[in-house]
């Protein structure tokens, strides 16, 4: 339940920030000064943006504490860290795709590119949460930091988050909603369900634990298992 509030909490708040953020990026342009205007104005976009960038720092903290807490009372393993069989399913899904291969990767709960986006999601949350306190802070910062670091910051924050918001709107998009076995919408993120035989296809390591047909491991699966609904 908690991973599914998280995930609307990051959808609106990334969804705001870029809303907010990317006129003031491109100011020149007509379809910035119109979102502008239609936001109350320059002074307003920023406070908005302000404001919620707090609250998107805020869920980053508390994922972290709740990502803590979970693996230090052992509710989850590490099953969120890459390992060697996320490089060779890499490598085996690739052969795949060339078509050098019948044998397709057997995944477990999250595969390589799950893993990679939400790795990518977390260390982005940190340039840009960190960043853009510089920018809000600037003299708080300058005080222990050498004043460069908040131009430096405008250019980083300024450049992830227009990479985060193509990285976002069209790989993810694309990932969870509009590939073809999943067109046009997947809702598993918030109701759990999902069919038995996409569970085959996606995550046949998974199925074979949840209905018996593998050992569990122990490895920090049984949190996530318990949230699947296989229909
Ligand atoms: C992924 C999330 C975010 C995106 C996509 C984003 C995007 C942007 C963009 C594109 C700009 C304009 C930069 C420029 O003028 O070149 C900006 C400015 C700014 N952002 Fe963010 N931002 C995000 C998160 C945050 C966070 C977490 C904070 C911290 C509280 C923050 C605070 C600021 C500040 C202070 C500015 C300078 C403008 C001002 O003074 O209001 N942003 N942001």
């Amino acid at each position: 339940m908690a991973q599914r509030v998280e995930h609307l909490v990051t959808i609106f708040t990334f969804t705001g920030l870029c809303l907010t953020g990317l006129p003031q990026k491109f100011y020149s342009k007509g379809w910035a000064q119109w979102m502008v205007d239609h936001l109350g104005g320059i002074d307003q976009t920023r406070w908005i943006h302000r404001a919620i960038g707090l609250l998107f720092v805020s869920a980053t903290v508390v994922h972290l504490a709740g990502a803590l807490n979970a693996l230090l009372s052992r509710r989850s393993g590490f099953t969120m860290v890459l390992n060697k069989k996320d490089f060779q399913d890499c490598v085996l899904q690739l052969r795949y795709y060339l078509g050098l291969t019948d044998e397709h990767p057997r995944y477990d709960r999250f595969d390589y590119k799950q893993k990679w986006e939400y790795w990518s999601l977390f260390l982005g949350n940190i340039i840009m949460g960190l960043s853009g306190l510089m920018l809000f802070f600037p003299t708080v910062f300058a005080r222990v930091l050498p004043g460069q670091i908040i131009p430096a910051a405008k250019v980083a924050h300024s450049n992830e988050g227009l990479m985060a918001f193509f990285v976002i709107a069209v790989w993810h998009i694309y990932n969870a909603h509009l590939q073809p076995d999943v067109f046009p919408f997947d809702g598993s993120i918030f109701t759990g369900r999902i069919s038995r035989e996409r569970m085959l296809h996606e995550h046949p390591l998974e199925l074979a634990r949840i209905e018996g047909r593998a050992p569990d491991t122990h490895d920090g699966h049984r949190g996530h298992d318990a949230e699947r609904r296989v229909v």
